[in-house]
C-alpha cells in the first residue's frame, strides 16, 4: 500500500554555478539566474509504502507529519536555498537537486516502519520533479 502526503513551503533561490562565467550562467539559466534570486511556493509529496498494519493504516500520519515538518519544512520554509541549507552548498539550487536533498534529509532521520518510496516536488504548476528512493529505511 502506498500513501502520499502533501506539504508546502516557500523558499527563494538563484540558479548559478561557479563553473561558468556570468554570461554563460545567464544563457543557461535565463531569468532563474537573476542576481538577487526569486521565490517559489514549493509543493512536496512524500510517498510511503508498506503493509497495512493492525490499525488499518500504512503509516502513522502524525508521525510522518512530524518527521517532515521537523527535518524538512522547518529547514526550508522561508529560506534562501543557496545560503541557508548546508546540504545544498556547492550545488546549483535546482529543484532536481532539492528533491535529492529532501529525500536525503528524510532518509537520515527515517524511523517509520513504512518505507520512504518517493519524493516529488512541484516548483511551479509546470515543473514537477520526482525521485524514487531506493534506500531501505529502518
Ligand atoms: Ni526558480
Amino acid at each position: 500500500m502506498r500513501l502520499s502526503r502533501r506539504y508546502r513551503f516557500a523558499a527563494s533561490h538563484r540558479l548559478n554555478t561557479d563553473a561558468l562565467t556570468a554570461e554563460e550562467n545567464a544563457a543557461l539559466y535565463g531569468k532563474c539566474n537573476n542576481p538577487f534570486g526569486h521565490g517559489h511556493d514549493y509543493v512536496v509529496d512524500v510517498t510511503v509504502e508498506g503493509p497495512v498494519d493492525a490499525s488499518g493504516q500504512v503509516v502513522d500520519r502524525q508521525a510522518l507529519d512530524w518527521l517532515v515538518r521537523e527535518h524538512v519544512l522547518a529547514r526550508l520554509d522561508h529560506r534562501n536555498l543557496n545560503c541557508d541549507v548546508p546540504e545544498l552548498r556547492g550545488q546549483v539550487a535546482t529543484t532536481e537537486n532539492l528533491a535529492s536533498t529532501v529525500a536525503a534529509m528524510l532518509t537520515v532521520r527515517w524511523d517509520l516502519p513504512a518505507r520512504l518510496a518517493r519524493v516529488r516536488i512541484s516548483e511551479t504548476t509546470r515543473n514537477t520533479f520526482e525521485l524514487e528512493t531506493e534506500l531501505e529505511t529502518k
